[in-house]
Parts: C-alpha cells; sequence; structure tokens
C-alpha cells in the first residue's frame, strides 16, 4: 500500500482551539483520525505529523523525496515565506498537493497572498475547511492511478 505524507505547520497542532471561526473545531487529533480513514478508503497508508519546527518539516521533506512519497502539505505560516521549503518541495518526486484550511488568497492580510509551495504542487486546495485533507488524498490516488477504492495490495 502506497504510504502518503500528510505533513502540518506551525500552530496546526491547535485545531479545534485556534481561531475556531477561520480554522472550525475539529481537533489536530480528530484530523489524523480523519485522514488516516480517508486514506483506508482510498487504499492509501498515511503518516500525519505535526511540527512547530521548521527543520523537523524540512526532514520529513527530504525523508519524502528519498523515499519518493506523495505528500500532502499544510505549511501554515511558512507558506507564505520559507524558501528552505520552497527548495524542499523543489525536491520532491511523487504528488504534491498543497492545503489550507481557510483561503489564504481571499484574507485580508497581504502576505497570506503568496505561497512558496504552489509553485510545486500538483493541486492546491483552499478554503474547504478540513474536508481539503480528503480531498487531497483523493487527488494523490487519482494521481497515482488507484481507482479511488481500496485495491488490498
Ligand atoms: C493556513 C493559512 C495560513 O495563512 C496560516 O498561516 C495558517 C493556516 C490554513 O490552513 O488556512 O497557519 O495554512
Amino acid at each position: 500500500m502506497t504510504t502518503v505524507l500528510v505533513l502540518n505547520g506551525p500552530n496546526l497542532g491547535r485545531l479545534g482551539r485556534r481561531q475556531p471561526e477561520i480554522y472550525g473545531t475539529t481537533t489536530h487529533a480528530e484530523l489524523v483520525d480523519l485522514c488516516r480513514s480517508w486514506g483506508r478508503d482510498l487504499g492509501l497508508e498515511v503518516e500525519v505529523l505535526q511540527t512547530n519546527h521548521e527543520g523537523v518539516l524540512l526532514d520529513e521533506l527530504n525523508r519524502a523525496a528519498d523515499d519518493a512519497l506523495p505528500v500532502v502539505l499544510n505549511a501554515a505560516a511558512w507558506t507564505h515565506y520559507s524558501w528552505a521549503i520552497f527548495d524542499a518541495c523543489a525536491q520532491l518526486v511523487a504528488p504534491l498537493v498543497e492545503v489550507h484550511i481557510s483561503d489564504p488568497g481571499q484574507r485580508p492580510e497581504e502576505f497570506r497572498h503568496t505561497s512558496v509551495v504552489t509553485p510545486h504542487a500538483s493541486r492546491v486546495i483552499a478554503g474547504q475547511g478540513i474536508d481539503g485533507y480528503r480531498q487531497a488524498l483523493a487527488t494523490i490516488a487519482g494521481l497515482l492511478g488507484g481507482s479511488g477504492t481500496h485495491s488490498g495490495s
């Protein structure tokens, strides 16, 4: 079964408590369970990691490059300015889908309107709430050529 990394950047560990009017009430622990369950339905083994430490995210992206693993990435605020994450995404060889719970492009802060991830992403899903992660996993399953159903292999 293909392993997919779902990588979440800073402050996303506080989902459910962090500005619920923007990010909703689902906690990160609940998001982990949902991603694993959506992955099972798609025939994907999903590993979810959240970190507030940029180097940890870079290590995971480097692992994804080395092991040719598909990635669902919500780099959170790093999306908007981390050239190290830009460089790490450039090395990925399997599909990369960028996810944001909110739609940064529609938010008032100018700094949110730039993404260092988008140039390397097969698809960007923004403003779909937590369901964006399900859509991202389904996109990866599709890009990998699966039927979207569990193959059991
Ligand atoms: C976010 C949007 C970013 O602008 C913000 O810094 C985040 C979360 C989102 O999921 O909507 O931390 O990536």
